[in-house]
């Protein structure tokens, strides 16, 4: 399987996923700070990794001071070091909740273990560690039920009369490379692969900055899945060519708000119009930890703006030359201004389902989603 993220304690390695699919080359992150730039400059994305790789980071920067004798004394300044690099990690990116979730949550694990008599900073070091590794295992694990319902609800609700398998259209990039292993949308797509019920995969080139072409097709290919790349512009043809039949649409996200609003990668929202026009399911794959219960909905979603170098600009291997060089062309006019959101919010109107590790929610007779139900029914850590 792919792994964007290479971890054995105290060594943590990411997949560099700006010289991909050309390079695959590892590179070491030792600290808080190089995982901060790794995030901020995407050379890991997807909002599960990045949660991941946060996290990881600073686990490997205490396990290296632990191994140099640097870690505070007392439990309480050891517990105040790590919440100023967390609170630090969380200002890489602001768009995903799972960043900040897994802040939170390992914030207070490690006040926990600083709060317990006789504590001392080796205790609250080995507590942060251990939790950082713990959601990494549980990231693969939800993947892979995620890929499991997903599959089985597009099964029993998205097929046509009398056929057996399905043609799914997916956008930015959602797999092994976005997490800690198979994916989330795209583990979906790899569920129905792997039980022979996917047709066709098609994947959307998702520009500015083609998570969709670079990624995902790399990803497909490299697990032999029948799909084909288009165009962003394509997927209304797509939609409206009978002879391709697209059963679903379904796509990640950044961050589930308490009434179902979505921020995803940019170009999500236009997919989920077309995907009510032409009558296609449209589903959001999301672990728990992507969904907000205290942002109420997609408005107070702060949507990340990104530079106008990613639009303006195209990367790509320089021809002719064995090794493999990656240059950047400008493909706008000199001197145009740019807008580039990273990511759009797609109504919880627009959606059909949310599909999750523990079930897929589906709007009440109300027509509204009932997350808090979920949360209660489920109990997440
Ligand atoms: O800007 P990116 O590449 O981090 O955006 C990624 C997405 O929008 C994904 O769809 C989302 O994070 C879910 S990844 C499982």
């Amino acid at each position: 399987m792919l792994q964007a993220i290479k971890y054995s304690q105290g060594h943590l390695e990411i997949l560099d996923q700006l010289q991909l699919p050309f390079v695959e080359n590892y590179v070491p992150i030792h600290s808080a700070e190089d995982g901060w730039h790794a995030i901020k400059d995407m050379k890991v994305r997807g909002a599960p990794a990045i949660a991941i790789v946060a996290m990881l980071a600073l686990a490997s920067e205490l396990h290296s001071m632990g191994t140099k004798g640097k870690v505070p004394k007392t439990a309480e300044e050891t517990r105040t070091y790590i919440a100023k690099q967390l609170e630090y990690l969380v200002t890489s990116r602001p768009t995903a909740v799972n960043l900040s979730d897994a802040a939170r949550k390992l914030g207070s694990v490690v006040e926990a273990r600083a709060n317990q008599p006789g504590a001392d900073g080796h205790d609250v070091v080995a507590a942060f560690i251990q939790a950082a590794e713990a959601m990494m295992v549980k990231d693969l694990d939800d993947n892979q039920r995620i890929g499991r319902n997903g599959a089985e609800w597009i099964m029993d609700n998205a097929t046509r009369p009398g056929a057996s398998n399905v043609a799914v259209l997916t956008h930015c990039n959602t797999g092994s490379l976005a997490t800690s292993g198979y994916g989330t949308a795209l583990g979906v797509i790899r569920s129905l692969a792997s039980k022979n019920s996917l047709r066709h995969a098609y994947c959307t080139e998702t520009r500015p900055y083609n998570q969709g072409s670079r990624l995902t097709a790399f990803e497909l290919v490299h697990d032999n899945i029948p799909a084909t790349l288009i165009t962003d512009s394509m997927a209304a043809a797509l939609l409206a060519d009978p002879s391709v039949g697209v059963n679903a649409i379904v796509v990640g996200a950044d961050r589930v708000a308490a009434n179902g609003d979505t921020a995803n990668k940019i170009g999500t929202y236009a997919l989920a119009v077309l995907a009510k026009h032409h009558s296609v399911k449209f589903l959001v794959a999301a672990p728990l930890t992507t969904i907000d219960l205290a942002t109420k909905s997609g408005k107070d979603i702060v949507i990340e703006q990104r530079a106008a170098s990613e639009v303006t600009s195209i990367k790509g291997p320089r021809e002719g030359d064995e090794r493999v060089v990656l240059d950047t062309v400008r493909i706008a006019a000199p001197g145009i201004s740019v807008w580039n959101p990273a990511f759009d919010i797609t109504p919880s109107a627009l959606i059909d389902g949310v599909i999750t590790e523990v079930g897929v929610i589906e709007k009440g007779a109300d027509g509204q989603f009932d997350m808090d139900r979920l949360f209660k029914v489920s109990a997440p850590a």
